[in-house]
């Protein structure tokens, strides 16, 4: 006789004690207790402890059978644990299920690893078997969370009158930054969709088309190099909005982040977020996603370093250079290897070297100390007793973007951050270009389809590094959660944009000549944001790597160890799309 469960495996309580119920799940831990057998149902919601006793309509034998991950069904009745024997650990610990009857639904072949929250599968093989790495209560709980987070994105859009409007997945190959994953096409052979970076350009196209308010759970497709927190296939919580102004947008996102946070779990968050230029966070930080929870801002230390007895420095400031420096709270007590480990990160960051000294009562100890003041030094670098300084003298990028990674590790090991601690900042005014040295030529800074502030807009072709763009990120504990700007909608402006970046006349018509087409008629002032949505979840949830919040992810090469793919395939299915492949290069 086919049956339903009565219950979850997390929902018995003492209430229902003396109640018959029926439960499934999976076994989780059967303990043979020589004349008792208990077996530990799980499923999404609990664990329930099920009893078979000897004597009972249930044989021991066959509980016996039962084993890891198989699926069951009992029926049974609900009965109180004596008080010694509740498990607080467990919601359903005050009670157990006296099994009646229990049937087999299914067994597992040997699990490669033991389903529960602390593992030691390596990611490999916790990839390889998705379907039971998600099984443990930790992912089940994430997939809750992103579903949970997502209700609250669709619920607090919708009130704010933004449509959710999906956008395709086969479009032209117009790529945004990184490279396009190409699909061939088998009714027009030899030619190419791409699958999108992102909605930008239709989500642009559907101002023009009036709908004003747009948003979108969207998958975006890039085929870049992997880092830890980036994906080839991610998701974004996409939005666009007319006539509107960059006030409007970090208004609309603080509340979005805000009723997440609440909602979701996360808290409050304190409202509006603090909004910084990109010229004001490289100056402090060192960084454009700059980590708020700890200061250790960056001073300059220049006017100082050009009158010290330390003639590195001066030579640098000679040479047209800077000297930054960072006091670090607490630094003092930091080993000379902890220090020599700085200066390595100063120097992979581009840092010839980093120069240090310890702040003791009335003095500086070690490194360059003997070189410098103390009461000069420390007013310069805002630096008190117990502090260590490091200093980098280099151009002004070089200094500020190795200060920035040596803040970061001074931050991780003197100021650890603390759970459910979330800095929310808004960094504004980015430059639109910037210089690429390989390539020797200009880059959008995030895309080309921003619009530059009016008053610089006349150094377009003369002086591109001076223009500054209505380009905005938010940033949450030194991650890039989201980024948008205030777009250019006029298309010849467009076109002189275009044609900063290497894209012009034809080229531009080719690539882009839908959208400049499309914003040839009548397209409204527009503007939007991206937020990257697996990160902005993996924070939430408190975790370290996106994979775990993406239930099927790739691994840092790409591959999906569960399914296979990237695979080959037939010779049949090339031929019909018209392709055929080249012989392999042997590494
Ligand atoms: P952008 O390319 O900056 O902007 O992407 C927006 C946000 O998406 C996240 N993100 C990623 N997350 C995981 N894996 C990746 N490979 C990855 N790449 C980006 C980041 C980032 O801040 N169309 C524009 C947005 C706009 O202007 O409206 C865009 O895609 O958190």
């Amino acid at each position: 006789m086919e049956r339903s469960r009565t219950h979850t495996c997390g929902e018995l309580r003492k209430e229902h004690a003396g109640e018959a119920a029926v439960l499934m799940g999976w076994v989780h831990r059967v303990r043979d207790q020589g004349g008792i057998v208990f077996i530990d149902l799980r499923d999404r919601y609990g664990t329930t402890q099920v009893v078979v006793e000897p004597g009972g309509p249930v044989s021991l034998d066959v509980a016996r059978e039962f084993k890891r991950e198989y699926v069951a069904e009992v029926r049974g009745t609900v009965r109180l644990r004596p008080e010694e024997m509740a498990n607080r650990n467990l919601q359903t610990g005050e009670v157990e299920l006296v099994a009646e009857e229990l049937v087999l639904l299914n067994r597992c072949v040997t699990p490669p690893f033991v389903v529960e929250d602390d593992t030691d599968a390596s990611e490999e093989i916790r990839l390889q078997y998705r379907f039971l790495d998600l099984r443990r209560p930790k992912m089940q709980k994430l997939i809750e969370l992103r579903h949970h987070a997502a209700g609250v994105v669709r619920r607090y859009l919708s009130d704010k009158g933004f449509l959710e409007i999906e956008t395709p997945l086969l479009v032209r190959n117009s790529p945004e930054g990184a490279r396009d994953f190409l699909v061939p096409s088998r009714l027009s052979k030899g030619k190419f969709y791409s699958l999108p970076q992102s909605p930008q350009i239709y989500k642009q196209i559907l101002m023009v088309s009036g709908c004003d308010r747009y948003f979108q759970i969207a998958k975006c497709l890039r085929d870049e190099d992997l880092r830890a927190d980036r994906q080839p296939e991610f998701s974004q919580i996409d939005i666009e909005l007319s006539f509107t102004t960059e006030g409007e947008v970090f208004d609309i996102m603080d509340g979005l982040l805000a009723a997440i946070w609440k909602e979701a779990g996360g808290g409050d968050i304190s409202t509006p977020i603090p909004v910084i230029s990109h010229a004001e966070a490289m100056a402090k930080y060192g960084s454009d996603k700059p980590d708020i929870r700890f200061g250790m801002e960056i001073q300059d230390i220049s006017e100082l370093a050009a009158r010290s007895e330390f003639r590195a420095f001066r030579a640098v400031i000679e040479g047209g250079g800077t000297v930054r420096a960072i006091a670090a709270p607490g630094g003092a007590s930091l080993s000379r290897r902890e220090i020599d480990g700085l200066e390595e990160t100063a120097k992979r960051a581009g840092a010839k070297g980093l120069a240090w000294c310890r702040v003791s009562e009335g003095k500086l100890d070690g490194g360059v100390g003997r070189f410098f003041d103390h009461e000069a030094l420390t007013a310069a670098a805002g630096a008190s007793t117990g502090d260590l300084v490091v200093m980098v003298a280099a151009d002004e990028k070089t200094a500020l973007s190795s200060l920035g990674q040596v803040r970061l590790a001074l931050g991780g090991r003197l100021a650890p951050p603390s759970a459910g601690d979330f800095r929310f900042l808004w960094v504004n005014r980015f430059p639109l270009f910037e210089w690429d040295d390989e390539g020797e030529r200009w880059e959008p800074a995030h895309h080309m389809f921003t619009l530059p502030y009016d008053d610089e807009i006349e150094f377009l072709e003369t002086d591109p590094g001076r223009v500054h763009a209505r380009l905005y990120d938010m940033t949450l504990n030194g991650v890039e959660i989201a980024s948008g700007s205030i777009r250019c909608h006029d298309p010849e402006l467009q076109r002189r944009i275009m044609s900063v970046v290497g894209i012009r006349g034809e080229e531009a018509d080719r690539r882009f000549g839908f959208l400049l087409n499309a914003l040839s008629y009548g397209a409204p002032p527009h503007g939007g944001i991206a937020f990257g949505w697996d990160r902005l979840i993996t924070l939430l949830a408190g975790g370290d790597s996106i994979r775990d919040v993406i239930p099927f992810p790739k691994t840092t090469s790409g591959l999906s160890p569960m399914d296979g793919s990237p695979s080959d395939v037939e010779e049949e299915l090339l031929a019909d799309l018209g392709l055929r492949l080249l012989p392999r290069k042997e590494d």
